[in-house]
This record gives structure tokens, sequence and C-alpha cells, in this order.
């Protein structure tokens, strides 16, 4: 399977630009992960890949056809995890998953049990979505995502809600389907992509700005990152960006991502999310220079 989203902006009616001119492909097997904050555009991006939207300009293909024109070929084939999605109170977590399974085209019943294996809800099946914990819900939403092996998964932030053990199991849980299918994932939590994804997307503002391996990213960042120790009344140096502050009893230890760092910075082995934060200040800096 393979996707192409080909200069692709949407304009919402409301005059709302929230993707623009974004270009590249998924191939299967392969696992993304797709870093931005708030409004940067990954879920509309989503729903324009699950034909819940329809683009302004460009085109998306599915195996070269519009995706638009096959929208029963994606159908089949797709697990979305919407980040916001209505469940049905009054059903039960097997009647609710069971009637998605319908809706799916899924026939083996099986394929619900696993579901609910993997996401640790066996236990739950008589109870009533409604009266399941945020979390739980959340489990819900990726049990009908991974249902019946999709060919293609669209998770929209699917680790929200979840504690920290919960977290690294479905990270481990999507990176073992990803081997034979493609997993394309949302986040803004650095650590979801660095665990597990061979590939990161970072958007900003509805642009593009890094599509390669997370080391590829971290690579751009090198002699970008540094530490100091920070008194009271210093001023920051120009064009940096604090990525942590932690109290010492020196000062304030501060870790900086900067284009150019001053010379009494401490040099820093960056990490990814120095180098996400390297990548939008960057690209928030350019911006500002157009303006000014
Ligand atoms: N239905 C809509 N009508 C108008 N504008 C919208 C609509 N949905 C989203 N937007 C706008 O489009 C931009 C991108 O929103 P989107 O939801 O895609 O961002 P996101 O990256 O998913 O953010 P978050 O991390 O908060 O989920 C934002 O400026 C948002 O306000
Ligand atoms: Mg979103």
């Amino acid at each position: 399977m393979k996707i192409d989203v080909k200069n692709v902006t949407m304009i919402y009616s409301s005059g709302r630009k929230a993707l623009s001119d974004v270009s590249f492909s998924l191939k299967s097997p392969e696992f993304v992960g797709i870093l931005g904050p708030n409004g940067a555009g990954k879920s509309t991006l989503m729903k324009l890949m699950t034909a819940g939207l329809k683009e302004t300009k460009g085109e998306i293909l599915l195996d070269d056809k519009k995706l638009l024109d096959q929208e029963q070929k994606l159908k089949s084939r797709l697990g979305y995890l919407p980040q916001t999605f209505g469940l049905f109170d009054e059903l039960t977590v097997w009647q609710f998953l069971d009637y998605m399974a319908a809706l799916k085209g899924i026939k083996d019943k099986a394929e619900i049990e696993w579901a609910m294996e993997q996401t640790g809800l066996v236990d739950r099946r008589k109870i009533r979505v409604g009266n399941l914990s945020g979390g739980q819900k959340q489990r819900v939403g990726i049990a009908q995502a991974i249902m019946g092996h999709p060919e293609l998964m669209i998770l929209d932030e699917p680790t929200v809600g979840l504690d920290p053990e919960e977290r690294v199991r479905f990270r481990n849980i999507f990176s073992e389907m990803s081997s034979e299918r493609i997993v394309f994932l949302s986040t803004h939590i650095v650590d979801d992509v660095q665990a597990v994804c061979n590939r990161v997307l970072v958007i900003y503002g509805g642009s593009i700005l890094f599509d390669g391996s997370p080391a590829g990213l971290i690579e751009q960042t090198v002699d970008h990152v540094g530490s100091y120790i920070r008194k009271v009344d210093d001023i920051l140096p120009k064009d940096c960006e604090i990525v942590s502050k932690i109290n010492t009893r020196n000062g304030v230890l501060t870790r900086i991502v900067a284009k150019e760092l001053p010379d009494y910075v401490d040099r820093c082995e960056p990490s990814l999310e120095d180098a996400y934060l390297y990548c939008i200040h960057n690209s928030v800096k350019r911006e500002d220079e157009h303006e000014g």
C-alpha cells in the first residue's frame, strides 16, 4: 500500500488555512510519527487522509489513484483513531466493538477478542462504555482502530490520557504491527516518536518542516544546543529558545537551542526534544524575519 500526499492545501470555510502545500509519501511497511504543537495541522491532515475532509488544493493518492474515488477500498483497509470521538455510552465494550466490526466488514469475531486482549479490555467486555474511565475509553478507541489488522493505521494522538506504563505498552503494540503495514501516528510527546518511529515529520503552521529519520533531525541540531548557569538578572542570549531550567546551588542551569550559541555556553549533545524545538524555533525566526 502507498499513499501520496501531493501539494495539499486546506483552507476551512472560516477562511482559516490549516495546511499549505504539504507533500510526502507513505509506503508499507513503515512507522511514521508526526510531531507538531497545538494547531499545527496534524488532525486536519489525518482527516484528509481518511477521506473525512476534502482538500482545497492538491490531491491525495491511494495506490496511485485518487483517494476520494476509492472510499470503499480505503474504509476496508483503514484503522483510524480520531482525536475526539463519540462512543455509544449505552453499549458495552463488546457490543460497541462488535458494532464497529460490522461497519468495517470484519466477520471474524476472533478479531474482536484479539483487539480486546491487546488493549487490556477483556475483563471490561460487559461494562457499558459510559462507565469507563477516560484512559479506558481511549483504549476502546485504539481497540476499534487495530481490529481487523488494517493495512493502514492512522492514529491521532493515541497515547493521550494513558498512564506511562500503558503508553509504553501501546507504543510496543503499534511498533510490532508496523512491521507489516503503515502506522501513521500524531503526537506532541517526543518520547513516543523517539522510542519506536523510523521516520518523523515535523509540522508547524500547516507546513512540513522536516521529513526524515529521528537521527537526521538530531544531526541538524549538533552545535545548536548548549547549557549554562544563569544568574537571576542575567539577560537571555539573543534569538534562543529555552529547553529546560533546573535549579542548582550555583544558579539556574539553563538549556537552550539557538542558531548561534554565545561563547559562554557549554555545547551539549542534542536530544530529539532539543532537535524538535530547534526545528520549530528556526521556522518561527524565519517568519519573523519575513515580517520584519
Ligand atoms: N473545523 C474547523 N474549522 C475551522 N478551522 C479549523 C477547524 N478545525 C481546525 N481548524 C484550525 O486549523 C488549524 C489546524 O488545526 P488541527 O486541529 O489540524 O491542529 P492539530 O495539529 O491537530 O492541533 P492539536 O495538537 O491541538 O490537536 C488550527 O488553526 C485550527 O484552529
Ligand atoms: Mg489534533
